[in-house]
């Protein structure tokens, strides 16, 4: 057994190809906070999936123009580029921080700038941490309603996490076990769902 994996923070993620068929992966980050535990988590899953992706985009929405967010300014350039790479992908991979018992607000403002349909017919894997086990159900009963209203039909179990799951460390943070486990089996999900997809296992990321 090695060392624990720790994971960076938000950067900008490698195009990995593959020999099997490829999937374009969307990665939306939904978390205000340069230094952020729920991006850690999307980038934990992005990793999993590297060796089956043809594309790999993520999506910061704290780092889209502000005014163009808040005023729905789909044609502004940067908007437009990230609206594009949900379009073009076939899995949609959506992090957020709960907030106040929901998905972040700033969350919201991205998705409220998509087209009516943009997730129909792609895959959606929701992820979310929280400082409380208690809001563990909020990305059922707050975020999953929104993504059935973009169209989204193939929705894979949600990955929730507790802050003590991924502990802080000087460059990143660090996975629990257990949170490997359940990022592991949602993939195993997505390989059901898309069968050319074969995710690497999160947890052998961590030895
Ligand atoms: C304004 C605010 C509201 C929050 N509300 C909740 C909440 O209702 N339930 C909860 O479990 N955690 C809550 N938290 C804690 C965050 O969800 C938690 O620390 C999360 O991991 C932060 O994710 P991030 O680092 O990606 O931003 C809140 C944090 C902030 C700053």
């Amino acid at each position: 057994m090695g060392s624990a994996h720790s994971l960076a923070i938000v950067h900008p993620m490698p195009t990995p190809r593959t020999t099997s068929t490829p999937l374009h992966i969307a990665a939306l980050s939904g978390s205000p906070s340069a230094r952020s535990r729920s991006t850690a988590l999307l980038q934990l899953a992005l990793m999993s999936l590297e060796s089956e992706a043809a594309s790999q985009h993520l999506i910061a929405v704290r780092e889209l123009p502000a005014v163009a967010l808040v005023s729905a300014d789909v044609q502004e350039p940067e908007i437009r580029a990230a609206a594009d790479a949900i379009a073009r992908a076939d899995l949609v991979i959506v992090a957020t921080p709960i907030y106040k018992a929901a998905y972040s607000g700033l969350l919201k403002t991205f998705l409220d700038l998509l087209p009516q349909d943009a997730l129909r017919g792609k895959t959606v894997l929701p992820l979310a941490t929280g400082g409380s086990a208690a809001h563990l159900l909020a990305l059922d009963y707050t975020l999953k309603p929104v993504l059935a209203a973009l169209g989204a039909r193939h929705v894979l179990d949600g990955v929730f996490a507790t802050d003590a799951q991924l502990q802080a460390h000087e460059t990143g943070y660090v996975p629990d076990p257990a949170l490997l486990e359940r990022l592991d089996r949602a993939l195993q999900g997505l390989a059901e769902d898309a069968p050319r997809c074969r995710p690497v296992r999160a947890a052998s990321l961590a030895r």
